[in-house]
């Protein structure tokens, strides 16, 4: 198929079908989701909904829910009984949930809870101001969460202001089913966007002053475009023929990881940066197993390697899962050797959440809570004691740090090339700009500097 004949479509609507009602959309979860609720606050303005921006101005409140745990489960539940009181003074009212909790819960959320007026689903974002106005107009409880599975996935990314960094979807769903997680359930099969139609995106935002783009999916490295490129193919020719300075991208899959891949980071340094996120989720091969995730422990560490040879100067963040079902003490401390091994100076790390529909859910060996809680602190402990000390090098070095905003403490914000956030005093004029930061203290996850005149 030739790539001009994939047509990128736009949702159409009645033009009034918000009729300048107020909606505000409470956003949890992972990129996915904010650049969800930028979608939807997209679709609802093109429908004459307006955006407001607190809870109380609104006349329709959405709530674009994660239920990758099942702590952030239940913050919606609260969540919706923060709204019982304006739902009282303004019986009108209308409150939504969507996201991976929509998706997931479906019309158990209408028996449980009787404040929601609607309900959809990850694949239902862009008929949503239908929805929202068929809400309105019949005061019926609705509930639009079906897949489509077959549907190609041709849309064009919608942003309002992009500002200096925006994410690009690139691939949707998830088909890697490891044993704890929920996304394959929640967002459905993996597909993805045709190679033209991301590069038409990107092309399009650097020409509203867009400077970094972060490509965004459950497993951006299994990408296959439907002419057959992948992912090393879109990085090369995102980086190549378009005049965009930083090309990001999340979230990885270890065993994706390929040297045709790595070699294009390194040819492509200058815009991808030395960085990379490698979620491991476990040290112990017999854990990894048992999540399903197509690799050893020792696997994982080769390619490591391999891209510290290509990219010497590679920093790395993680995710870990502790406590997963039949975890012992020393698969648990195969972890803790592992992030001293490898050095991670991020790490993000959760104890283990039983979720529905999943296989690890049924496993019968579950850790104890307090044990798994143990675990968690035992890990940050050590891994902070390895860190601190770990970043100190960077004081005193020079570091390119694009500017993207002035912060609530006025200070300069922006992220260098290792995906550090730095912040220095420096003036509006910055924003939008790459500039020379030299570091004063330099912590695991932030860096304070000033700006080299
Ligand atoms: N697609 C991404 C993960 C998205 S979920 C990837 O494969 O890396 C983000 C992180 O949440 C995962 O990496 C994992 O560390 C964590 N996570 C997922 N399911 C979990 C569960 N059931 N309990 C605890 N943490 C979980
Ligand atoms: Fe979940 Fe695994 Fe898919 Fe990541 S790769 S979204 S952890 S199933
Ligand atoms: Fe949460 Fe769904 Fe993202 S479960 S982490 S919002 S894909």
């Amino acid at each position: 198929m030739r790539e001009n004949d994939l047509t990128i479509s736009r949702p159409q609507f009645n033009q009034d079908l918000g009729m300048g009602r107020g909606v505000y959309i409470s956003t949890y979860g992972c990129q996915m989701n904010v650049n969800d609720s930028e979608r939807m606050y997209s679709l609802l303005e093109m429908a004459n909904f307006s955006v407001v921006s607190t809870p109380e101005q609104a006349s329709v409140i959405i709530i674009n829910a994660c239920s990758i745990r099942e702590k952030p489960v239940h913050k919606v539940y609260s969540e919706v009984g923060t709204y019982r009181k304006l739902k009282e003074k303004n019986p009108n009212l209308k409150i939504g949930v969507g996201g991976c909790v929509g998706q997931q819960e479906k019309e158990k959320l209408m028996k449980t809870q009787p404040m929601i007026d609607f309900v959809f689903g990850t694949d239902n974002i862009d008929t949503l101001p239908t929805l929202v106005a068929q809400s309105f107009a019949t005061n019926e409880r609705l509930v639009d969460a079906k897949f489509t599975h077959k549907a190609p996935y041709h849309v064009e990314t919608l942003v309002r202001n992009p500002g200096v960094s925006t994410f690009v979807n690139i691939t949707k769903g998830c088909d890697n089913f490891c044993t704890y997680c929920i996304v394959p359930f929640t967002r459905g099969r993996e597909k993805s966007r045709p190679i033209s139609h991301i590069l038409m995106d990107v092309h399009s935002l650097v020409k509203r002053g867009v400077k970094e783009v972060t490509l965004l999916g459950q497993n951006v490295n299994s990408y296959k475009s439907e002419d057959g490129a992948d992912f090393a193919d879109l990085l090369k020719r995102v980086s190549l023929e378009t005049d965009i300075e930083r090309v990001r991208y999340t979230t990885p899959h270890p065993k994706d990881f390929n040297d045709k891949l790595f070699n294009v980071l390194a040819e492509h340094q200058n815009k991808i940066g030395e960085y990379a996120h490698m979620p491991v989720q476990s040290g112990s091969t017999r854990i990894l197993e048992k999540m399903h995730r197509g690799y050893s422990r020792e696997e994982y560490i080769e390619k490591i390697n391999r891209m510290r040879e290509l990219i010497p100067n590679l920093v790395l963040s993680t995710d870990i899962i502790v406590g997963f079902p039949g975890e012992t003490e020393e698969d648990f401390l195969e972890t803790m050797s592992l992030v001293q091994e490898i050095k991670f100076e991020t790490i993000y790390a959760y104890i283990f959440s039983a979720r529905p529909f999943t296989k690890a859910a049924e496993m019968t060996d579950h850790i104890d809570e307090a044990v798994k809680s143990e675990r968690l602190n035992r890990l940050f402990d050590a891994h902070e004691a390895m860190a601190f000390p770990l970043v100190k090098k960077y004081e005193g070095q020079v570091l390119n740090v694009l500017v993207e905003k002035i912060n609530e403490q006025g200070k300069a914000q922006g992220r260098s090339t290792q995906n550090k956030i730095v912040y220095f005093l420096g003036s509006e004029s910055l924003v939008g700009k790459t500039v020379p930061v030299k570091v004063t203290q330099a912590f695991p996850n932030t860096i304070r500097g000033e700006l080299v005149q």
